[in-house]
């Protein structure tokens, strides 16, 4: 999610899931191709299993941005048709392509030519006044006889006139049915749905229905643990619970050589605000930690004394 997640948020959500498919926030070929911008491409090898997501709509650029993802190690590369940006100078990319599926099916089919990796997009379900009954079969079906085998729609409309990034994630109406009627009609799609979910309860009830995929967004990010740290055992059936304090102390080596490197505190802190979210403890966890970060000289030493006053906290509440 652009200007939230990175690598650093990465890492921490890879510590509370280690079967959890990961995405890299949009990075625009453009950037990449012409503006050389290799550095967007960098990750800890901790990360994997993580995708690349690209923005764009050239297919060549797309192709050689897909081929620089693969080289970076990328398991996937996944290309954004649902982003409700304006066309840029660059040209069209995110939401908008759902007009074009002809362009986009050209964009599958040079990028997956340029790599070896499996080459999936995330669409909405139409945009404006589509009628994404009629438009979203076809459009699956362009890119499905490009050879993509793998999709993540986001349950809802874009609005490109009228509407902010920000609206566009809550007013157009989710419709869950219709992913499930998509799922009907391309049997052997592997259909993840996305928007508006907020529990592994909900993750469960979609997958039982059928759907082979769930991608969780913002509650993700602002409740990480509540989403991730149980993923593992109940979604893969794999491995044992992870605890958000595990994950702090699966942290502290992160942080020391991300300082040791000259960068800084805040930067990985940031994504950590909403780990002990709805605990004893998360308001003190949040204030120590969005106070203190950014302070000179701020280290490891913050978190520990964070993860304390957690502590104390949930003794508090247990003894209450
Ligand atoms: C700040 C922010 C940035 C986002 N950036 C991206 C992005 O780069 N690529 C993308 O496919 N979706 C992006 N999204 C959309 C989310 O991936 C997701 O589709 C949307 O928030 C709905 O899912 P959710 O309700 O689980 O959050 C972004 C969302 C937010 C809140």
């Amino acid at each position: 999610m652009m200007d939230w997640t990175d690598r650093h948020c990465r890492y921490l959500h890879r510590l509370l899931s280690r079967e959890t498919l990961l995405y890299t926030e949009m990075v625009t070929a453009p950037a990449l191709v012409r503006g050389g911008a290799l550095h967007l491409l960098d990750h800890d090898p901790a990360e994997h299993p993580v995708a690349l997501q690209l923005g764009g709509s050239d297919p060549q650029e797309l192709a050689q941005a897909a081929r620089l993802g693969a080289a970076a190690g990328y398991d996937e590369i996944n290309l954004n048709c649902g982003c409700p940006s304006d066309r840029v100078q660059s040209g069209a990319f995110g939401a908008v392509l759902m007009q074009q599926p002809g362009l986009v099916a050209d964009c599958v089919d040079a990028m997956r030519a340029a790599c070896d990796v499996e080459v999936t997009v995330k669409c909405r379900i139409g945009v404006d006044d589509q009628n994404p009954e009629e438009i979203l079969p076809e459009f699956l079906s362009r890119i499905v006889a490009a050879g993509c085998t793998r999709v993540t729609i986001h349950a809802r409309k874009a609005w490109l006139q009228g509407l902010s990034p920000k609206e566009n994630r809550d007013i157009p109406p989710l419709d869950y049915d219709l992913v499930h009627r998509m799922k009907g009609l391309f049997p052997n799609l592997h259909i993840s749905v996305n928007g508006g979910i907020t529990s592994l309860d909900q993750v469960e009830a979609f997958l039982d229905a059928g759907l082979d995929g769930v991608m969780v967004g913002r509650s993700a990010y602002h409740a990480p643990a509540d989403i991730l740290a149980t993923a593992d055992r109940r979604i893969y059936g794999q491995g044992s619970d992870s605890s958000a304090e595990a994950a702090v102390q699966g942290m502290l080596p992160y942080i020391e050589a991300h300082l040791a490197d000259g960068g800084r505190l805040g930067q990985i802190t940031r994504h950590m605000l909403g780990l002990f979210a709805g605990r004893p403890g998360a308001r003190q966890w949040r204030r120590i930690l969005s106070e203190g970060a950014h302070k000179p000289g701020a280290g490891p030493e913050l978190v520990e004394t964070a993860l304390a006053e957690v502590a104390a906290a949930q003794d508090v509440a247990a003894a209450g």
